[in-house]
């Protein structure tokens, strides 16, 4: 058997990328005030903000968005969408939104509400948003391990068992309308959650009652994981394990622009009737008919392809294995970054890359607006800019200081992650000449899109 593994792909259609000097970089940057969601994407060389509705479509796709069946009620394209998706999920009502947040909003806003409590291993920053805007309370429960960053563990997104039984029990089954399992656990690194953690957590869930969902964003790579990682596993095709992930939930969210591989599109999926009812109606106010939910006819039909092809082991292989590769170049240059790495992104550790950076100075932010300026690479900071607070004057950081190098799927190419490595890398061996930043505006409400910073002078 050959070493290398080779993108399972041929590129037929390109879309070339702008090449910009330092100085410029600098003035663009100095410009959009260092926050680097204020940067013109055509500015950007390697964009590793998301892996996020930037995948890169198939002929097979494209070919089946030209036909799509744009009929307001009752379209081909929706058939097509509904039993891809039945055949993958095995849920009763599947209802097609935009994109994953807006599945969030209606299952929320029907389940939750005041007093409710929602637990999850980690709540995604739009899932939680979606249940605290609704009055219900987000409770994380992910392993101690998932914080350290340094350890390795096979399934590091698991759901902590002792701590949801002990929350029931405090809380009362009655006030968790549903528990939610995030696959692969995007706060946490992009790692997989095991198949025994799923079948434990519906075990106990089934106890009190309380039904199962799952945020099936990157439902493939953990599906993926757990073919390389748990033991039973490893002679299962990954479609198989992944039908077996959705058996022991009772529903579940999609965002499509992960590992449906789209630009655009969502779904929610259940077997409640009285839950789908109520979310159909909710749909009709906010989304759209239940046969397209806010969706042009062919996004369905891309979307019930790319559900297909991001099954196809050959893809899977290719994809894990190059974050594993980003990471490992990495790793050989002693870049401090999360072990192992997961399933969509690499994390570097940012608190052990500038260790002079405190967090108040936001070491993270500091890496991203480097990166930028240094090779034209744009990340994204998760740390104190996105999680930290001020109360009474007092800074509260986050636990965790991280820049997300997101990687989309099947656009870049092996030379451009060895560019990016090169770049970080070279960054790292000079860490100690970066300064920390400061904050300069804030808007009141999800601060990291749109606040403004400068670097603090270089200290004495
Ligand atoms: N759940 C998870 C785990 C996610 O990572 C995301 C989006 C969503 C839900 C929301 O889906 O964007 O379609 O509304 N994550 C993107 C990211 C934005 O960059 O990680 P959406």
């Amino acid at each position: 058997m050959t070493k290398t593994i080779i993108e399972p792909f041929k590129i037929k259609s390109v879309e070339p990328i702008n090449f910009t000097t330092r100085g410029y970089r600098e003035k663009i940057l100095r410009e959009a005030y260092y926050n680097l969601f204020s940067v013109k994407a055509e500015d950007v060389l390697i964009d590793l903000l998301t892996d996020s509705g930037t995948a890169a479509m198939s002929s097979k796709q494209w070919a089946a968005i030209m036909d799509g069946d744009e009929s307001y009620a009752g379209s081909r394209s929706f058939y097509k969408f509904e039993e891809a998706v039945k055949g993958l999920t095995g849920f009763k009502h599947i209802i097609p939104t935009h994109q994953g947040r807006a599945a969030e909003k209606i299952l929320f806003t029907v389940v939750g509400g005041k007093g409710k409590i929602i637990p999850n291993n980690t709540h995604f920053d739009t899932t939680r948003a979606n249940v605290e805007f609704s009055g219900a309370e987000a409770i994380d429960l992910p392993l101690p391990i998932a914080l350290e960053t340094d350890k390795y563990a096979d399934f590091k997104g698991d759901i902590e068992l002792n701590r949801l039984e002990h929350l029931i029990k405090k809380a009362g089954a009655s006030d968790i309308p549903i528990c939610m399992l995030t696959l692969t656990n995007n706060s946490v690194g992009g790692q997989p959650v095991s198949m025994k953690n799923i079948k434990e957590t519906k075990a106990l869930l089934q106890k009190y009652d309380i039904p199962l969902f799952l945020d099936a964003c990157r439902f493939a790579e953990n599906a993926y994981f757990i073919k390389l990682r748990e033991q039973g596993y490893k002679d299962k095709s990954v479609r198989e394990i992944a039908q077996e992930m959705f058996s022991h939930a009772d529903g579940c969210t999609m965002s499509a622009k992960k590992d449906a591989l789209v630009n655009i599109g969502g779904f929610l999926a259940l077997n409640d009737e009285k839950v789908a009812e109520k979310a159909r109606s909710l749909l009709i106010m906010t989304e759209g008919f239940p046969t397209y939910g806010g969706l042009a006819g062919r996004d369905l039909d891309a979307m019930a392809q790319g559900l297909m092809e991001v099954l196809d082991e050959d893809y899977l292989k290719y994809r894990i294995r190059s974050i594993e590769y980003f990471g490992e170049q990495l790793r050989n240059e002693n870049v401090p970054i999360i072990i192992p790495t997961g399933g969509h992104a690499v994390f570097i550790d940012a608190k052990k890359f500038v260790p002079h950076i405190p967090p108040h100075e936001y070491p993270g932010q500091a890496i991203a607006a480097e990166l930028y300026l240094e090779g034209g690479i744009r990340s994204v900071e998760i740390g104190s800019v996105m999680f930290g607070k001020t109360i009474d004057g007092k800074f509260i950081p986050s636990n965790l200081e991280l820049v997300r190098l997101a990687i989309p799927r099947r656009v870049y190419t092996q030379s451009h992650i060895d560019y990016a490595s090169e770049i970080i890398i070279d960054l790292f061996k000079r860490r100690n000449t970066m300064p920390g930043y400061s904050i300069t505006y804030e808007p009141p409400y999800l601060r990291h899109f749109t606040a403004h910073f400068k670097p603090n002078a270089p200290k004495q």
